[in-house]
């Protein structure tokens, strides 16, 4: 098992230490994402990292987002503000349709999986922890997201930090079950 495969796991932004990440971390980060697998190469996958000043900008397109005039908005603000607060970066993950829509959706959406995973995985090695957040509002159609683009729908933020986070479980079914070895006899 690759140690890469065995160390991932979510971390939530309360046991962020605050520590900012530099510009290359974040580089690097999207250039592992980049090198995922994609059917036709439509590399369908598409960033917007919000740092600093950045992440005020983040708490108003999340905002936008959920509807300015909803009851419980106050409430949406605080709940996502610290979030966004105790993380050093947050990434907005977007879909990037294929504009000939050569491959179909799925294979597109699966793709954009695989880039966050590559990320993810890279996550250890630099201390950093991080998880992938898909509320349903931010999870919304094609040109929803403020500036997304028509062919451009987002599809969660991942929440960035140095991490300072106690082991806990991580428990999964028994892998036996969810596999059928197929052969001659
Ligand atoms: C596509 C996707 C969306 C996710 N959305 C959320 C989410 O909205 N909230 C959350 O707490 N965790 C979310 N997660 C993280 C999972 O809860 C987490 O990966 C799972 O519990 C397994 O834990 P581990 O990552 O530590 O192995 C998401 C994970 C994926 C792959």
């Amino acid at each position: 098992m690759l140690p890469a495969i065995t160390a991932r796991r979510s971390v939530f932004p309360q046991f962020f230490t605050g520590e900012p990440i530099a510009r290359e971390v974040l580089e690097q980060l999207i250039q592992a994402a980049n090198l995922a697998p994609s059917h036709r190469k439509t590399e369908p996958w598409r960033f917007r990292v919000y740092q600093t000043a950045g992440k005020e900008r983040l708490q108003d397109e999340l905002l936008d987002a959920y509807g300015r005039e909803k009851e419980d908005l106050a409430g949406i603000a605080r709940k996502f503000g610290k979030k966004i607060e105790q993380s050093a970066a947050v990434l907005l993950i977007f879909l990037h349709r294929d504009p000939q829509e050569s491959v179909p959706e799925w294979e597109e959406i699966v793709a954009v999986g695989a880039a966050v995973e590559n990320l993810w995985l890279s996550l250890d090695q630099y201390g950093l922890g991080g998880y992938w957040s898909s509320p349903g509002f931010v999870c919304g159609g094609y040109g929803d997201w403020p500036g997304a683009a028509a062919n451009e729908r987002c599809l969660g933020m991942f929440y960035l930090g140095y991490a300072d986070a106690p082991e806990l479980p991580r428990p999964r079914g028994d892998w036996r079950e969810k596999v059928m070895f197929v052969s001659d006899n």
